[in-house]
């Protein structure tokens, strides 16, 4: 067995794990990343297209926003419509705040780039990656790469690896609650070139189900329908898809719509999912890997930042000024942001998905009123906006 060492050993090179490796190599301090597929095959993966500014400024700070700050496109509003009724919010003037739209595919890249450039090592394609004695100061991974087995020393290890990921499964089952509730629908995406129906994103309320159109750039568009857990992408056609997605949008915004070519196509559970604590040991559990949400909200990837916003900083306070205990603050900081965006993609999902004879006529009268009451009112409009924008990321104590 070979033994390498670093100070902070990150598994998983997704957004989560390259955004915390540039923000420590910025402060010298050393990482290695350990990624169980190819880069390419993480840029296969269509997600996320909402940046809170909060993610948008740690991008910066990490040095991989130039692409970003040229390419991306800064949102104003946003629109909610049920049916045909369609009620901006206004981001900027309620909130003074705005998002970025600009593709999970792009700032991963963007990322993975900077790190080559930047000489951070990165081993993709490695293979049963297990970490061990995280409760101890001498914690290491084992992982295998081209058939040699590895260990890697470390003081600390973030795990950046995703839902399905090996961090969270090291924390022992006595010593974590795990808190889910798993939707009975999906969302089918399409990706397309084509310019998006509308300048902004529009989350759509229908009898039909729920339906968001959303964009990557004035020439591309991407959009979702809600469909049964039974579908699969194979059932639906370009066309078949373009036909539902007019019934669903409101009628004024649908004479906008441009169709053509999907270039992508697939679908998505939708769950939510949060494990409490978020830390075991010298071992961190940072974005997807320690909870998920429905992609209603846009939560996902933007609570995925905020996790890294507060391990970077505990990380930095560490190696810079030895204050090894600050790293207990992690779990509380991070989960208290991260109920606080469960909640509001669960409102958010809850409010415009159809679920069918899951919830009775009573349940399903109260939520449309709800609805109703919240888009009525400024004050509601400025609650919505507020969360959408993303809340402020607390400091350390
Ligand atoms: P991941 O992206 O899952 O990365 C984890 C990495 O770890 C992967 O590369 C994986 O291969 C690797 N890995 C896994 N297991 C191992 C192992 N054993 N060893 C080594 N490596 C391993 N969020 C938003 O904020 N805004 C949005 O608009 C939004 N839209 C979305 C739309 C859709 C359709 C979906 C599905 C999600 C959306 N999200 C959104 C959520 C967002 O995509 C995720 O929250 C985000 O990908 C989390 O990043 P991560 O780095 O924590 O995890
Ligand atoms: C997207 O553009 O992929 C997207 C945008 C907003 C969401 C979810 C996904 O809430």
């Amino acid at each position: 067995m070979e033994t390498k060492k670093t100070q902070v050993a990150i598994i998983g090179a997704g957004p989560s794990g390259l955004l915390l490796s540039l923000l420590l190599n910025k402060q010298g301090i050393d990482t290695v990343i350990l990624e169980r597929v190819t880069g390419n095959y993480v840029l296969g993966r269509i997600r996320a297209g909402v940046l809170e500014q909060g993610f948008a400024k740690l991008v910066r700070q990490a040095g991989a926003g130039h692409n970003m700050d040229t390419l991306g496109e800064v949102h104003h509003g946003v629109e909610l419509a049920i049916d045909d009724k369609r009620v901006p919010i206004e981001l900027t003037k309620l909130t003074g705040e705005s998002v970025i739209v600009y593709g999970q595919v792009d700032i991963t890249r963007d990322m993975m780039e900077e790190r080559e450039k930047r000489g951070i090592e990165a081993i993709y394609e490695a293979s049963n990656v297990q970490p061990h004695d995280v409760k101890s100061d001498n914690p290491y991974i084992t992982y295998e790469k081209d058939g040699v087995k590895y260990k890697l020393e470390c003081d600390y290890i973030a795990g950046c690896d995703g839902f399905h990921g090996v961090s969270r499964k090291t924390i022992p089952d006595e010593l974590k609650t795990e808190y889910e509730r798993v939707y009975p629908f999906g969302w089918l995406g399409l990706m397309s070139d084509t310019p998006p129906i509308n300048d902004e994103l529009i989350y759509a309320k229908t009898k039909r189900g729920f339906a968001l159109a959303s964009m990557r750039s004035k020439t591309r568009s991407r959009y979702y329908l809600q469909v049964p857990l039974t579908d699969k992408v194979e059932d639906w056609s370009d066309e078949k898809f373009w036909e539902e997605l007019k019934k669903r949008m409101p009628k004024d915004a649908v004479k906008n719509l441009v169709t053509g070519k999907s270039i992508e196509k697939s679908i998505v559970p939708t769950r939510s999912f949060i494990c409490e604590p978020l830390q075991y040991g010298n071992l961190f559990l940072v974005g997807d890997a320690g909870h998920i949400v429905p992609p209603t909200g846009a939560k996902g990837l933007n609570l995925a930042a905020s996790d890294v916003a507060t391990l970077y900083k505990i990380l930095t306070r560490v190696y810079k000024q030895g204050d090894k205990k600050c790293i207990e603050q992690y779990s509380p900081i991070a989960l208290r942001r991260v109920w606080n965006g469960v909640r509001f993609s669960w409102w958010m999902t809850d409010l415009l998905h159809n679920f069918g004879d899951d919830k009775d006529f009573y349940t399903q009268r109260m939520e449309s009123s709800e609805l109703e009451f919240f888009l009525n009112s400024e004050a509601g409009k400025k609650v919505i906006a507020e969360q959408y924008v993303g809340l402020p990321y607390e400091d350390l104590e």
